[in-house]
């Protein structure tokens, strides 16, 4: 909404979620809370809210979008890696992506740290460590320490993770004190 607020009506925002009660109404009260927009103006300034899987084919046309943000919702969606790829088939030739990825969660015991588990010859490889062979990304660090990355994105034709889902697991259903979704990839 900060850009809405930058360039007005020069760019249309879109959300996706898949959760219904993170909807409209909460965007439009952290509008309100942080005067983002003019009273009046608040409602013509939010985002258009799609409820979707983020880890599935997400239903927009490809080179679509500019920009693309996400923050802290990596760690829960299953097929991090398909996201990752429909990221890269929506953004325009120019656009860019700045997404964030909680890898490691060092809270949870032993089996559930790792959200976004590579396998690559019977060896785990971190996926901070992997990203790194795909040259339309730059990784940086992400403000809450080494397990968790920022993706600085550009779009490549062609774009492929070469990552199979193999598993996943809402760490959540398990214990109410641990969030994420642990997936579990093995290199193609
Ligand atoms: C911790 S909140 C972060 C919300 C927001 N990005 C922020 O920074 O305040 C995680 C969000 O990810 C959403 N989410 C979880 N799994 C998702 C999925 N598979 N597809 C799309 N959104 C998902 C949740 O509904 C929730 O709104």
């Amino acid at each position: 909404m900060e850009l809405k607020k930058e360039f007005g009506e020069r760019i249309e925002i879109y959300g996706i979620n898949y959760e219904r009660r993170w909807n409209l109404k909460i965007v439009e009260k952290f509008a309100r809370a942080n005067k983002i927009f003019p009273e009046n103006d608040i409602k013509k300034n939010l985002p258009k809210i799609y409820i979707m899987d983020a880890g599935k084919k997400i239903n927009f046309k490809s080179s679509s979008f500019d920009f693309i943000f996400s923050q802290a919702s990596v760690q829960y969606i299953s097929d991090k890696a398909k996201f990752l790829e429909e990221v890269n088939r929506l953004l325009t030739k120019t656009g860019k992506a700045v997404i964030e990825i909680q890898e490691i969660k060092r809270k949870h015991p032993a089996e559930y740290q790792n959200l976004f588990e590579i396998w690559d010859n019977n060896k785990i490889v971190l996926f901070r460590n992997y990203i790194r062979r795909f040259s339309n990304i730059k990784i940086k660090k992400g403000k809450w320490g080494k397990d968790c990355s920022v993706l600085i994105m550009k779009k490549s034709e062609n774009f492929k993770l070469n990552l199979k889902l193999v598993n996943f697991l809402d760490l959540n259903q398990i214990n109410s004190k641990w969030w994420g979704t642990k997936a579990v990839f093995v290199v193609r």
